[in-house]
């Protein structure tokens, strides 16, 4: 008999099932919670809140751990390419030498974008966030590919789709930013790999191995990382059986915020103010501390990891030896570690477990590679496209429910309109 659990509500014993996932974590199944006791539960954050069972990555925040379809994430960093992850997060398995290839030659035979996206581009005010301009590009690509609104596209459109999404992002945003700088657009070169291609793209020049390994690296790290705040959205919005770009697009804005994938700006930023300010990193880690500043350590936390996040250990490891392959010498990088230092022995950080997360080091990499600070979170949408795209599809294959959470209402209770001339 599978495990249950026990609860008592007003004196009646109600009992639920317990489900066991493949790493022996546990959940309590309270579907018919509300039925049989007319109680909701509670959990502001969904912090204790398991949404779905995926088989697409697991973590393991007390231990550190992290992997993308049973592989870790040490060993894909290393031995990867970013276009195999994808494959692999999104169906399930590493390709075959010729399966990766046919998927690679379909990305490049994709990877163009319609002329008029330079009408769309050219429509935002200059300045504007480059996350607002890709999440509006993405959603346009549903009347590009209109054929992206069938509700439930067979395997071979669906597949048609996703290729086209993966293939033509990175044209979009270097698109975005040669426009907001003046520059004319560059096509994508179907002689060259993902990420050189890209790079091609955004600067007029053809990477290195340095710089085409780093970015491998740091897509790779990004790809995907369960239900966290912008993939949990990307899956409620196609639990409306909303197209998979609608989907995408309400992703990047969802990352783009300060508490998530807008962290990587925000940690450069507050790098620079603190090399501004003298390099006190004491006097910052008191402000992080204090209660009363709304100063926080932006890259230092995590909601899941209450460890060290093992993509950031690998970023702090290719900082040092990409900024050195490539003769680059950041100050912030010496202040990012003298605030780590200070930080992983401070009792505030540590009785909380506070440590450096995705975002500390890789802006000063993307940083290194002459990527603008406010195009790193397009970069870390960039690394999530796969993984946002394999939750979607895991979401529509299983025939999840469209998400509709409960609430508990604490608003006025029932009283009588009142005339304007008695108010
Ligand atoms: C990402 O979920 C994912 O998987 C996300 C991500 C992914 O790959 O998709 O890993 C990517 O978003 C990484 C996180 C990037 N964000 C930042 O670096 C922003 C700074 N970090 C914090 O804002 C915070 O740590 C969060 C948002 C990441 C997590 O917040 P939680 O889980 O809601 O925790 P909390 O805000 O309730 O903090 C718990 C305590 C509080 O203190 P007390 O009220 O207990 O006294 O820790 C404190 C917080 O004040 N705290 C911090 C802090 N982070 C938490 N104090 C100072 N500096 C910080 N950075």
């Amino acid at each position: 008999m599978s495990e249950q659990v026990e609860v008592l509500v007003e004196g009646k014993s109600v009992k639920l099932p317990v489900l066991v996932g493949t790493e022996n974590e546990k959940a309590i199944d309270i579907a018919k919670l509300r039925t049989e006791t007319g109680y909701i539960t509670y959990d502001a954050g969904f912090k204790n809140t398991g949404s779905t069972k995926s088989a697409i990555t697991f973590l393991d925040g007390e231990l550190g751990i992290l992997s993308y379809r049973g592989y870790p994430i040490d060993q894909l960093a290393e031995k990867s390419n970013f276009l195999e992850v994808a494959y692999l997060l999104i169906y399930g398995e590493l390709p075959s030498a010729t399966a990766l290839a046919s998927f690679e030659n379909a990305i490049k035979e994709n990877s163009a974008v319609p002329a008029q996206v330079n009408h769309i581009i050219d429509g935002f005010p200059a300045g504007s966030h480059p996350m607002a301009v890709l999440s509006a590009l993405t959603v346009a690509l549903t009347g590009y590919h209109p054929e992206s609104m069938e509700e439930n596209p067979s395997e071979e459109l669906l597949n048609s789709l996703i290729i086209k999404a993966i293939a033509q992002f990175p044209t979009l945003v270097a698109y975005a930013y040669r426009k907001s700088q003046g520059l004319a657009v560059i096509e994508p070169r179907t002689d060259l790999d993902y990420c050189s291609n890209f790079y091609h793209m955004m600067f007029g020049k053809e990477a290195d191995a340095v710089i085409s390994d780093a970015l491998n690296k740091l897509l790779i790290l990004h790809a995907d990382h369960e239900q966290n705040c912008s993939t949990s959205t990307v899956r409620i919005v196609g639990s409306s059986h909303a197209s998979l770009y609608a989907s995408l697009s309400a992703g990047i804005c969802a990352l783009w915020g300060p508490l998530h994938g807008g962290a990587n700006q925000a940690v450069i930023e507050m790098l620079e103010e603190i090399k501004k300010d003298g390099g006190d990193t004491a006097k910052y880690i008191l402000k992080a501390k204090d209660k009363n500043d709304s100063f926080r350590l932006m890259g230092f936390g995590h909601r899941v990891y209450k460890n060290f996040d093992p993509r950031a250990k690998i970023i702090k490891v290719a900082c040092d030896q990409i900024l050195g392959k490539l003769g680059v010498n950041d100050p912030v990088l010496a202040i990012a570690k003298g605030l780590e230092e200070v930080a992983l022995s401070d009792q505030y950080f540590v009785d909380r477990k506070l440590y450096p997360n995705v975002d500390f080091y890789s802006g000063i990499i993307y940083r290194a590679l002459g990527i603008p600070t406010d195009y790193f979170t397009p970069m870390f949408a960039l690394g999530r496209f796969p993984g946002w795209i394999a939750q979607w599809k895991e979401l529509r294959a299983d025939n999840e429910p469209i998400g509709r959470p409960r609430q508990l209402y604490v608003g006025a209770t029932e009283r009588n309109y009142v005339e304007i001339a008695n108010r």
